[in-house]
C-alpha cells in the first residue's frame, strides 16, 4: 500500500489556498413576588478586539482573559500522517493557515482567508492539539503521548467517540466565523475524517467565570494571572515547554432532574451557593471553600459528597486545571426519553495527565454531581507550544528527540 506522502498532506491546504506552505399561561407556576434579583455578570467583551495569534502560547486557552462566546470544537482523524515529518508538516501547514485567518494582512495567503472572514477576524482565536497517536509518531515519551484511561462513568461511550489524532477549536463573538474557519481549516487537510465535532456557547463572563447549564457559577477557583499559570498549566521544560495537556470531556446533563431538586440540595451536590458562586462553608465568590469548617454538632460544612469538595487538588495531590467549560445543546434526543443531548464540554488544561485523571477517579467514587453527568465523548490532545512567522507551529516537535523518517531508519535530532 502506498504511503500518502507529505505533498499529499499539504495538498488540501493548499488548493485552500495557502500557497507554498501549504402571557399564555398554561401550567407554568410563576410566583407573584419576583425573588431578588441576582447579581448580574458583567457583560462580556465585545467583540471588535483582536487575539493575537503568535506567542510563547497558542490563543484560545488562556487569551483573551475572558472566553469568547461562542465556538466550534471538531475532533479528526488523519489516517494518512504516518511519519514525524507528516506530523511537522501538518502542524506547519495550520499554522500558516491560522496566521492567513486571524492576520489577514500577514499572509501570503491573504486571499483565501480573506474570502472566508470577509469582516475581518474579530476577536477569532483557534488552537490546535495533537492526540496521542500523532504525539507516539513522532516520541511516545512526550508529554502527550498518554491515551486517556477509560474512567468508571464512561461505561456508555462510544468506541467511536474516544480519542482522536486532531484537535480544531475555534473562538468567536460571532459564531458564523468560528464554524468558518473550522470548516476552512478541516477541508484544507488531506484524509482528513471528522470523528465529531460540536457547537459550543457560553453566557455573560467574569473573566473565567460564567454560569454553567446547572445555573451555577462555573471557572472560580482556576490558575489565574502568569505565575499561577507557569506553575500549573505551561510544560515548563522540554521540547514542548510552552504546550499544555488538554482533556475534552462532552458530559450530557440531565439539567432538568438537577433543576427539579430543592435549592438546598443543589448547592450541597456543588459546594456553592447558587446566588453568588460563594463556598457554602462561607467567604465571597471568589473564596476557596474551607474543607475543614465544621457546624457546631461537628459535620463538615461543605458535605462530604459535594462536587467541590470532591475535586479539591488537596485530595489528589495534583495542580490546579484550567477549567474553559462551554454548553452545548443539540436539541432533543431521538430516544422517546424527551430529555435533551446537552450539557457542558468540559475543556481542562494542565501540565499534566495525571492532574485530571486523578481528579475524575475520585469525582467517579465521591460525588454525586457526577449522578447527572453521562460522558458522550472523551479524548486528550496534545497543545502544542505557540507559533510566529518565524517558528512554525510544532517546530519544537521533532527537536530533542530521535525521529523515525519514512524509510524506518532512526535519525538523530
Ligand atoms: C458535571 C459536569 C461539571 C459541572 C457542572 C461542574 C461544575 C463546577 C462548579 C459549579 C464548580 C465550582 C466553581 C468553580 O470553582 O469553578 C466546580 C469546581 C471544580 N470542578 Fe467541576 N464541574 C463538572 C465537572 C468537572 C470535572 C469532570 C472535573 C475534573 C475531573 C472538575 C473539576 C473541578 C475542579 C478542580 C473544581 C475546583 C474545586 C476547588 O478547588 O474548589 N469538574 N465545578
Amino acid at each position: 500500500m502506498s504511503t500518502p506522502g507529505r505533498r499529499d498532506v499539504l495538498r488540501g491546504l493548499a488548493a485552500a489556498g495557502l500557497g507554498a506552505a501549504a402571557g399564555v399561561a398554561g401550567g407554568w407556576a410563576v410566583a407573584e413576588a419576583q425573588p431578588a434579583a441576582l447579581p448580574a455578570l458583567p457583560e462580556t467583551e465585545p467583540g471588535s478586539r483582536r487575539v493575537e495569534p503568535h506567542g510563547a502560547h497558542q490563543a484560545g486557552i488562556a487569551r483573551p482573559a475572558t472566553p469568547q462566546p461562542h465556538g466550534v470544537m471538531v475532533v479528526l482523524d488523519l489516517a494518512g500522517v504516518r511519519f514525524p515529518a507528516d506530523v511537522r508538516a501538518v502542524c506547519a501547514a495550520l499554522g500558516l493557515a491560522i496566521t492567513a485567518l486571524t492576520r489577514p494582512e500577514d499572509g501570503s495567503a491573504g486571499d483565501a482567508a480573506r474570502a472566508e472572514l470577509p469582516d475581518g477576524p474579530g476577536d477569532l482565536t483557534v488552537t490546535v492539539g495533537l492526540g496521542p497517536r500523532l504525539v507516539g509518531l513522532v516520541d511516545p515519551s512526550l508529554p502527550g503521548g498518554e491515551e486517556l484511561p477509560r474512567f468508571a462513568s464512561d461505561e456508555g461511550l462510544r468506541a467511536d467517540r474516544v480519542g482522536g489524532d486532531l484537535l480544531l477549536v475555534a473562538y468567536s463573538s460571532d459564531p458564523n466565523d468560528a464554524d468558518r474557519a473550522i470548516r476552512w481549516l478541516t477541508g484544507g487537510i488531506a484524509d482528513a475524517a471528522v470523528r465529531w465535532s460540536q457547537r459550543l456557547f457560553r453566557g455573560p463572563s467574569r473573566g473565567t467565570v460564567t454560569r454553567n447549564p446547572l445555573g451555577f457559577h462555573d471557572g472560580i477557583i482556576v490558575p489565574h494571572g502568569d505565575r499561577e499559570l507557569d506553575e500549573h498549566v505551561w510544560i515548563a521544560d522540554g521540547p514542548l515547554a510552552g504546550g499544555t495537556i488538554c482533556v475534552v470531556r462532552r458530559l450530557r446533563l440531565d439539567t432538568g432532574r438537577f433543576r427539579a431538586e430543592p435549592e438546598a440540595r443543589q448547592e450541597a451536590i456543588v459546594g456553592r451557593r447558587r446566588h453568588d458562586g460563594a463556598p457554602l462553608s462561607g467567604g465571597g465568590p471568589d473564596d476557596e471553600a474551607d474543607l475543614l469548617a465544621k457546624t457546631p454538632d461537628g459535620q463538615f460544612v461543605l458535605p462530604a459528597r459535594s462536587h467541590v469538595r470532591a475535586a479539591h487538588p488537596s485530595f489528589t495531590g495534583s495542580a490546579l486545571m484550567l477549567r474553559r467549560g462551554y454548553a452545548f445543546d443539540d436539541g432533543v434526543l431521538d430516544d422517546d426519553s424527551g430529555r435533551r443531548d446537552a450539557g457542558l464540554m468540559f475543556t481542562s488544561f494542565q501540565r499534566e495527565l495525571r492532574t485530571f485523571v486523578q481528579t475524575q477517579h475520585r469525582l467517579d467514587e465521591t460525588d454525586d454531581l457526577m449522578a447527572f453527568a453521562i460522558p458522550t465523548a472523551s479524548a486528550t490532545f496534545l497543545i502544542l507550544p505557540g507559533f510566529a512567522p518565524d517558528q512554525p507551529l510544532g517546530a519544537t516537535l521533532c527537536a530533542g528527540a530521535p525521529t523515525r523518517q519514512r524509510d524506518g531508519a532512526i535519525s538523530p535530532p
